[in-house]
This record gives structure tokens, sequence and C-alpha cells, in this order.
């Protein structure tokens, strides 16, 4: 194929990835960016493939074998499941950028092709894909843990730590400069390696000291760093269009990141730096249930006649609500109550479940009206006019302790002030804390009443009875 097609198709993906993430920001144009961003990367893909002039064979055989191993996990993969197999992906883009950058190195024309300056830009272009590339690595695999619940919530918090991540950054900084002495007289191979340990280490070190409660920033901002991993390969390969898509993940990662720190009122700085936020394990929320008082349970068919007697609703839900896959029986039961002429909204915490939009998925999945469904910052102040708040398998978003103790985990957090409306119903199945590992005050306050067992179980009861 020509030059110049390929070039064509290139710029086309590129405007249609833009196109996609113009999409995904939205609801209602969601799936048209989705099917945007397939097209594009498809175009993207036969472009590339027909660019190839040698081995053709081995990228096909390659390709299939990653179609493959993809259709398999994304057809197996539970929705519950979803946000640890988006970092097990964060992993494979680093994975691909540290050996890209090793390869490329390893290439035995490198030193032909490229002399003095143009060698020097080469080499510190290789060294960064390679040092993003393993962070990204390294840090997504202990993501992956800590979502999946294989590695523990709590923060493993090293005594002195930033001055750890202070040499581990000063130790990169001196070995680039080794390896490209190094490189130029045909070596550089043990700095490259040194280096790389490094960076897997303090990729493991940043995700590691972060708390349960945080997991939300380390997740966008390893989208983040693996579009930067991306288009630092791009530039290795001298690909425009990997450069153009790696930093339109990268930046639109970072702006994720940033609208999480402002929903988690935590720094963007303090961030990158990395064990953020978290000055201890569990601080005085973790007081036992005995300690907070007593709990008010209710039944399905007591519950059922609250709802019916309310005017406003606020349906609040949370990651048990994913876990039950409650969603279409809450969208039965919305049906019904607004039939009543109940006026039934959706409040959604910005980190409600285990990734950036993880209820408004299984809302939509569900068919529910996008025009009930509200960010938190909309109707947070709305509270005191609820009648009845129905809080489905949600913890640590509506966790009042985040508001009153300054030693909490979750200290500082918004958190959807639904102990505010006239009666809070919270249904889960035991007494158990949620992902940041505090107990949760709420749930002994003299206007909550718990709904004990699977939600999709007590929502069934409650539908029937309504
Ligand atoms: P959590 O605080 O994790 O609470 C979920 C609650 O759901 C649990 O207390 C659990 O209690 C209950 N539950 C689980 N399965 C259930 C079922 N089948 N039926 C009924 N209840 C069930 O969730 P949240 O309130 O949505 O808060 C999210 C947390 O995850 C935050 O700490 C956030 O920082 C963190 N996080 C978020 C993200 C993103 S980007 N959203 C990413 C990583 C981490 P029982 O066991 O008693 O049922």
């Amino acid at each position: 194929m020509s030059e110049g097609i390929v070039t064509a198709s290139y710029i086309g993906a590129t405007i249609l990835f833009i196109l996609a993430l113009g999409g995904l920001s939205n609801q209602e144009t969601a799936r048209r960016g989705n099917l945007f961003g397939m097209i594009g990367m498809a175009v993207a893909l036969l472009a590339t493939m027909f660019a190839v002039t040698a081995n053709l064979e081995i990228l096909i055989v390659g390709m299939l074998i990653g179609a493959s191993i993809g259709l398999v996990l994304a057809k197996r993969v539970q929705m519950t499941q979803m946000p640890e197999l988006v970092a097990m992906l964060h992993s494979f883009v680093g994975l691909a950028a540290v050996l890209v950058g090793f390869a490329n190195f390893m290439d035995p024309g490198r030193l032909q092709h490229f002399t003095g300056v143009e060698l020097t830009i080469h080499d510190v272009e290789t060294y960064l894909g390679i040092l993003i590339g393993a962070i990204t690595l390294s840090g997504s695999v202990i993501a992956f843990g800590k979502l999946s619940g294989k590695i523990g919530g709590n923060p493993m918090l090293i005594p002195g730590r930033h001055w750890f991540n202070l040499g581990l950054l000063l130790g990169s900084i001196y070995f680039c400069v080794v390896f490209v002495e190094q490189s130029a007289a045909g070596g550089g191979l043990n700095p490259l390696l040194i280096m790389t340990g490094i960076a897997l280490l303090f990729g493991i070190h940043m995700v590691m000291a972060i708390g349960g409660a945080d997991m939300p920033v380390v997740v966008s901002m390893l989208n983040s760093y693996s579009g930067w991993a991306a288009a630092a390969t791009g530039f290795m390969l001298n690909n425009d269009l990997l450069i153009v898509t790696g930093a339109l993940v990268g930046s639109s990662g970072a702006i994720l990141s940033y609208i999480m720190c402002q929903a988690m009122n935590r720094k963007f700085l303090a961030v990158i730096a990395g064990g953020f936020g978290t000055t201890t394990g569990g601080g005085s929320s973790s007081a036992s249930a005995e300690e907070q008082g007593e709990v008010v349970a209710l039944q399905a068919p007591e519950v059922a006649n609250l709802l019916a007697d309310s005017k406003e609703i606020m349906i609040i839900p949370g990651y048990g609500m994913a876990v039950a896959q409650a969603q279409h029986i809450v969208n039965e039961i919305t049906k019904t109550l607004r039939s009543k002429k109940i006026n039934v909204r959706f409040g959604i915490h910005p980190v409600a479940g285990r990734m950036p939009g993880h209820m408004n998925v299984l809302l939509a999945e569900a068919k529910v009206p996008y025009d009930i469904v509200f960010e938190m910052d909309e109707i947070n102040d709305d509270f005191p006019d609820i009648d009845v708040s129905i809080v489905i398998g949600a913890n640590d978003i509506v966790n009042p302790s985040a508001q009153t103790d300054p030693d909490s985990p979750i200290a500082g957090m918004p958190v959807m002030e639904c102990w505010k409306s006239k009666t809070t119903i919270v249904l889960k199945r035991s007494m158990a804390t949620g992902y940041a590992g505090v107990q949760n005050p709420l749930f002994f306050k003299e206007n909550t009443r718990m709904l004990f067992g699977d939600a999709r179980a007590s929502l069934d009861e409650v539908f029937k009875n309504l």
C-alpha cells in the first residue's frame, strides 16, 4: 500500500479516536463513541498491517492469537471483574512498551541509522519508553491484585517512602546519562536493565502505598501512564498514529485522574508522587460495630410500604448492586414507583463501584432513563427533601465519618449525605465494611433501617410487595 494511503488512514483513525472520546463523555452518546473507537482501531490495524513489508505472516499469527485471547476474555469476564480486567490490559500496554524498547535497543541497524544528536534523542526515547512501560506494567499488576482482592486493600507505608521514591527517581536519571554514554560506544544494556528494575520497583511501591479508598485515582492514573507508554513507543518506532493515540489516552487519563482527585478531595501532585492521602490504616472510625450501637432491621414488606408512602425517593447504588446484578429489578421498582406518581431519582457518587462510570453503565444496561440519573453534586443538597433514600450495596460513598473523623482513611472525601433524608434504607448482606475497610456510622443512625440480604433477592421481595 502506498505511503499516502497509510498516512490518510492514520489521520482517519485519529479523527475516529477523537470522536470516540467525545462520544464516551456522555451516556447518551457512549455507544456511538464505542463504535467510532472500534472502527478507528480496525482502520489503524489494517493500515499498519498493509504498511508492513516483511514478516507479515508473523504479524497475522500474532494478531490472531491476541484477538482470540481477547474474545474469550471479553466473553467470560463478569461485569464485576471489569476493573481488574482493565488493570490487566494496562499492564499489557506497559509490557509491550518494555519489549518494544528492548527490541529497538538490540536492533543491529540502530547505530547505522542514528548518529550524534539523533542517536542521543533516540536513546532517550527508548529509555523513557521502557521506564514508563515498566512502571505501568508493575503498577497495573499490583492494581489488578488489589482490585481483585488478591492483595489486601491496606496501604503498605514503609518509613521514609518519599525519600525512597526520590532515590529511585535520581537513580533513573543517573542511569539515563550512563546509558546514553555507553550506547554511543556500542554498549548500554546494563544501565537499561538496572533502570527497568528500578522502574518495576517504583510501580510496585507506588500502588502498594495506596489505600483501598484511593484506588480510583490509581486506576485512572495507570490508564494515563499506559497512554504515555504507548506514545513513547510511537516515538521509538517513529509511528505517528501511536504517538497521537498514546497522547490522547495519556491526556484523557490525566484529565480523568484530575476529576477523580477532585471527587475524592485529594491533591493531584501528591497522587503522582504515590502513596498519597493516607496516614493511618484504620483510624477511629474502625470502631467495632458493638461500640457504635444497635441497628434496626426491616423486612421487605415494610420497605415496600415505606416506598409506596413516599413522594420523593433517592436511590444510591454502589458496588453491591453490581455484585448482586440488581440493576434490572431496580429499574422495575423504579417504573412501578413512578407509575404511582412518586418522584424517583438516582444519585451517583463519582467513585461508586470499582471503576469510573460503573453505576452509569449498569443503569444504562437496565434502561433506567438518563434524565433521572444525577451526579452527586447535582443532588447532594436535596436530601432534606427526600422521604426515603435507598442505599443499594453502597458503603464508603455514604459514610458520614468522611466528614466527621479526620483520622479516617476516607477523611475529606465528599459523600452522599443520605442521612439527611427522612428515612434511609440500606441494603446489604451483613455488617461488613466496604472497600476502604472502615465501619459506617450511617447504619447506626436513628433514621436508618437495614434490609439484610443479597440486594437482588431483597429487591425481588420488595417488588412483589409493591
Ligand atoms: P463499597 O464501599 O465497596 O461497599 C459495597 C457494599 O456492598 C459492601 O459493604 C457490601 O456489604 C455490599 N454488598 C456486596 N455484595 C452485595 C450483594 N450481593 N448484595 C447486597 N450488598 C452487597 O462500595 P461503594 O460504596 O460503591 O464505594 C466504592 C469504594 O470502592 C470506594 O471506597 C472507592 O474508593 C473504591 N474504589 C472505587 C473505584 C472507582 S473508580 N469507582 C475503583 C477502585 C476502588 P456486605 O458484604 O455486607 O453485603
